[in-house]
């Protein structure tokens, strides 16, 4: 047996106790040794203990320095400020790895192997909104600010070429809107050009494209692109775009690296709408546990997940309704269970 590794473990809200029950149980069918602190945070802990993000749960993380976590509920508009965006400023979690891989074949994109990776703490997410009153509206005028340091920029960017140069990609794109936002994103963009001359060239091919041209060459050819790497929130809504070519958000993990610890999720959200159903697709939190394993060293189990993950999904063809199948997640853990023990879900 090897070594137990602690790690905090976070069920969220919504679909995410029935997708973090699914995730322990492969995780248990594949040995894999990680020692759970479980502990709250989002709305259950508002609910519990009048503060989403106690601070419990921050010192298990601290302990840890890493976690796995189901999704958290923010409210729109008014209400608390998202615990995600507190977790990544709490641990410095600067880098957000998103990756967009094709596992069922044949739908609309085929063949999609994208990353996409994102400043996690800077940019229009540090907070610094207000309104401004007039007459009798409180509402009249809607501030925010958006930051973006040179340091950041550089520790970011620093991440996703390294992360390119490890995984063999071949091409990074830096994508931006620096006609428009020329400070605040063009900083990050000529931080990039600048570290890829000094540090990088001809280890990998460079380019860069503004976000809305991006979003466009990515629908229509998404295949032109490797890793994209860019400011905050862009790449919030560049990681909902590609995880639309693999087959929607039951599909894709997210990872957030920083300086003191990681955090592994899934990149959808609570999903209320299907919440308590026991219809949810656990397929992108399996798939951040995947990341999880490597990143702790058991890239073994890893690779035995996703290819159990593969095999339940095309050779069983075992898929949630999100896929187009009629599986209850339960059903869908089963089979997965099954060819992690070496099994299909067809034997009996
Ligand atoms: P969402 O990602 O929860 O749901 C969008 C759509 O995708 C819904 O129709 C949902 O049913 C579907 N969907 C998402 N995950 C699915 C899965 N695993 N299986 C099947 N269908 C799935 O986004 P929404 O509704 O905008 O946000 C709901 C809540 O989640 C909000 O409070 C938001 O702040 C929070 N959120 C939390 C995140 C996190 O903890 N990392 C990330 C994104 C949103």
């Amino acid at each position: 047996m090897p070594q137990a590794i602690p790690a905090t473990l976070i069920p969220g809200d919504g679909i995410g106790p029935e997708i973090v029950d699914s995730t322990l149980a492969a995780l248990d069918a594949l040995d894999a040794p990680f020692q759970w602190e479980r502990k709250i945070a989002g709305l259950e802990a508002a609910k519990a203990v009048g503060d989403p993000l106690p601070a419990d749960t921050i010192a298990s993380i601290r302990r840890t320095r890493l976690a796995l976590k189901g999704p958290l509920e923010t409210p729109s508009g008014g209400g608390y400020r998202s615990s995600n965006v507190r977790l990544r400023e709490e641990f410095k979690l600067y880098a957000n790895l998103r990756p967009a891989l094709t596992i069922i074949p044949g739908g609309r994109f085929d063949n999609i192997d994208l990353v996409v990776v994102r400043e996690n703490l800077e940019g229009l997410y540090i907070g610094h909104e207000h309104y401004i009153q007039i007459d009798d509206d409180p509402h009249a005028v809607a501030m925010a600010t958006g930051v973006n340091t040179r340091q950041g920029s550089r520790r970011l960017l620093e991440f996703a070429f390294e992360h390119a140069i490890a995984t063999g990609r071949k091409k990074v794109t830096i994508v931006h809107k620096a006609n428009i936002m020329k400070a605040l994103t063009g900083i990050f963009l000529e931080t990039g050009m600048e570290l890829y001359e000094k540090k990088y060239k001809g280890r990998f091919a460079l380019d860069s494209v503004i976000i809305d041209a991006c979003a466009m060459k990515l629908v229509l050819n998404p295949w032109q692109f490797d890793v994209l790497v860019t400011t905050n929130l862009f790449g919030d809504i560049l990681s909902d775009l590609v995880a639309g070519l693999v087959g929607g958000l039951g599909m894709t993990p997210g990872a957030n690296i920083g300086a003191d610890a990681a955090i592994f999720e899934a990149v959808h959200g609570s999903a209320p709408d299907i919440a308590g159903r026991g219809i949810a697709n656990p397929t992108a939190l399996l798939l951040a546990a995947a990341m999880m394993l490597e990143h702790c060293g058991l890239k073994d189990k890893a690779v035995r997940l996703r290819k159990a993950i593969g095999d339940t999904l095309n050779a069983d063809k075992v898929r949630t309704g999100d896929l187009g199948g009629r599986a209850t997640t339960a059903e869908f853990t089963r089979a997965l269970v099954k060819r992690i023990a070496g099994g299909s879900a067809n034997q009996t």
